[in-house]
C-alpha cells in the first residue's frame, strides 16, 4: 500500500484532516498501517478524539437506558400483574357496577350508569350508579392497591353492536394476584343478586342480546289464569325435559324441546311463558319474527348465542310463513323466511338444554312442517276465557265475593260472545275496589278481535 493509497483513504471522510504517518510505526504490513492511522487519529486529531469519546458515551448512555428498561420491564414482569376486561365480556358490567359500590376508590373520571328499580308492588325508582368513567383511577381492596385503568378506543368500534370498543384493566402487584379472582367473583354475586327472585328480558340488539330494562319482578304463576290443567300439564312437561338431560345425551339426540301456544291476542300466552320461566328461575329471550330487519342469518344466529339460563320465545311465528318475505322494492329480505326458521330450529347446537316457547294468533298460516317433533314437541291452545277462567279471574281481583262472582258469570254467558282474559282484566282493573261494578259494567265489553 503506498501513501497515495492512505490519502484515498482520508479523502472518503467528510472531515479532511491530516494524517502523518509517524516514524515510530515499524510495522510495514496492511494491518500494522491501518491500526497506526487509528492510533494517530486518536491521539493527535482533536475533532476524532473528541467524537470517539462522545460515541463511547452515547453508547454507554445507551446501554445503560436499555439497561433500566430491561430491568424495570424484567421487574414488571415479575413483581406486577394486569388483568383486562373487554366490553364484550360478561364480567365488563359487573366490574363496573361493583367498582361504583366499592368504598375504597379514588376516581376523578365518573360516568354515570341510571338504573330504574321496579318494586313488587310495580312502582318504579331511579337510581344513579357513578361507575368509573374512561381514565384512571384507584382502589383498595382487602389491603392491596389495584390501579384501574378504563380506556375507551376512538378508532375501534364493537362491530357487533357499533358502540366503542372499551376495556378496563386492573394493575396489582404479582403477589396480590389473586384478588382479581376475587373482586369478579364478587362483582359476579353482586350481579346476581340484584337480579334474584327477577326475571331478564333479553331483546336482540343487532345480532347480540342485551337486557331489555331493569331485570323485572318475577310473574308469579297463580296471577296467570288459563283453561284447567294447561299451566299444569306444560310445567310437568318442562320439568321432565329438565330432569331427562343424561337421557337426551345417552341417546344423541339433541337436548331441546319445542312449545307452541297458539290463540286469539289477549289470551295470557305470553303472560304465561313469562311466569313460567320466573317459576323455573330462567330468563326470557324474546324474538318477534314479525320484526323488521331481522334476517335468517341474524335469527340464527341469536339462537346459537343465548345467554345461559334462558328460554327461548318466539313471538308470532307466522310471519315466517308470509310469503312477502322480500321487500319488493329493494329486493332484501325484510323478515325471517321459512326455511329460515327451521333452518334455526334445527340447528341450535347448544350443549346446554334449550327451551323454545313460539306463540302465533294464526296456527291455520303455519306450515305442517314447524309441527314435526324436534320443532314443536308440544302445542297447545290458549283461547279466549272460559267458564273456569272467568270464575277465577273474578275471585282472584275481588276475594271471596262469591254471590257477585256468580251473577257476573251468568251475564258473561249471556253476553254470547267471547271475553278475553285480557279484556277481563282490563275491566277489572277499571273497577279496582268496586266488584258491583264490574258486574253491572260488562257489557262494555267490546268484541275481542275475531279469531279463526
Ligand atoms: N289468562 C290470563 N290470566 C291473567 N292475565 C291475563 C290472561 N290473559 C291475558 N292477561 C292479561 O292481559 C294482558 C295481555 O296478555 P298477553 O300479552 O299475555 O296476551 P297474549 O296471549 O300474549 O296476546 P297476543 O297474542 O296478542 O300476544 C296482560 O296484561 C295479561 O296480564
Ligand atoms: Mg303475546
Amino acid at each position: 500500500m503506498s501513501d497515495s493509497d492512505g490519502i484515498e483513504a482520508r479523502e472518503s471522510k467528510p472531515l479532511t484532516v491530516d494524517i502523518p504517518i509517524t516514524s515510530n510505526n515499524n510495522d510495514d504490513s496492511f494491518k500494522g498501517k491501518i491500526k497506526s492511522l487509528i492510533n494517530n487519529a486518536m491521539e493527535n486529531n482533536p475533532y476524532f478524539a473528541a467524537g470517539g469519546g462522545l460515541m463511547i458515551l452515547g453508547t454507554g448512555l445507551a446501554l445503560a437506558k436499555s439497561g433500566v428498561a430491561m430491568g424495570s420491564s424484567l421487574l414488571y414482569r415479575n413483581l406486577i400483574v394486569d388483568l383486562e376486561i373487554q366490553s364484550k365480556d360478561k364480567s365488563y358490567s359487573w366490574f363496573l357496577t361493583w367498582m361504583a359500590k366499592h368504598p375504597q376508590r379514588i376516581s376523578k373520571h365518573l360516568a354515570v350508569k341510571t338504573q330504574y328499580v321496579q318494586h313488587n308492588n310495580g312502582s318504579v325508582t331511579t337510581k344513579f350508579d357513578f361507575v368509573p368513567g374512561p381514565g384512571n383511577h384507584w382502589i383498595r381492596y382487602k389491603g392491596a392497591f389495584i390501579y384501574v385503568k378504563r380506556e375507551r378506543s376512538s378508532r375501534m368500534v364493537d362491530l357487533t353492536n357499533g358502540s366503542p370498543f372499551e376495556t378496563v384493566s386492573l394493575t396489582t402487584l404479582y403477589r396480590d394476584r389473586y384478588l382479581f379472582n376475587e373482586i369478579l367473583t364478587e362483582a359476579k354475586e353482586l350481579a346476581v343478586k340484584s337480579s334474584e327472585g327477577k326475571t331478564v328480558l333479553y331483546t336482540s340488539f343487532g345480532p347480540e342480546w342485551r337486557p331489555f330494562g331493569q331485570p323485572k319482578a318475577k310473574r308469579a304463576i297463580e296471577s296467570v289464569i288459563l283453561d284447567k290443567n294447561i299451566k299444569e300439564d306444560i310445567l310437568k312437561d318442562v320439568n321432565d325435559f329438565l330432569r331427562n338431560g343424561q337421557w337426551y345425551s345417552e341417546r344423541g339426540i339433541p337436548y331441546r324441546r319445542g312449545y307452541l301456544l297458539y290463540g286469539p291476542p289477549g289470551s295470557g300466552k305470553t303472560s304465561f311463558i313469562q311466569a313460567l320461566a320466573g317459576a323455573l328461575d330462567y330468563n326470557i329471550c324474546i324474538l318477534n319474527l314479525s320484526e323488521n330487519n331481522l334476517t335468517d342469518d341474524r335469527l340464527n344466529h341469536l339462537m346459537n348465542n343465548m345467554p345461559e339460563r334462558s328460554v327461548l320465545l318466539l313471538e308470532d311465528i307466522d310471519a315466517a310463513f308470509n310469503k312477502r318475505t322480500l321487500n319488493s322494492e329493494s329486493g332484501y329480505q325484510t323478515s325471517v323466511t321459512f326455511s329460515g326458521l327451521l333452518n334455526a330450529l334445527d340447528g341450535v347446537t347448544s350443549s346446554e338444554e334449550t327451551i323454545t316457547f313460539m306463540t302465533t294468533n294464526h296456527p291455520e298460516k303455519l306450515d305442517p312442517a314447524i309441527l314435526r317433533p324436534g320443532r314443536v314437541d308440544f302445542k297447545q291452545f290458549v283461547g279466549n276465557a272460559t267458564e273456569y277462567q272467568i270464575k277465577n279471574m273474578f275471585l282472584k281481583f275481588y276475594p271471596n265475593e262469591n254471590t257477585l262472582c256468580n251473577e257476573f258469570m251468568k251475564k258473561a254467558a249471556s253476553l254470547k260472545k267471547p271475553i278475553s282474559t285480557a279484556q277481563l282484566q282490563g275491566l277489572f282493573v277499571m273497577n279496582k275496589d268496586d266488584p258491583k261494578a264490574a258486574v253491572a259494567t260488562i257489557n262494555t265489553i267490546s268484541d275481542p278481535i275475531n279469531f279463526n
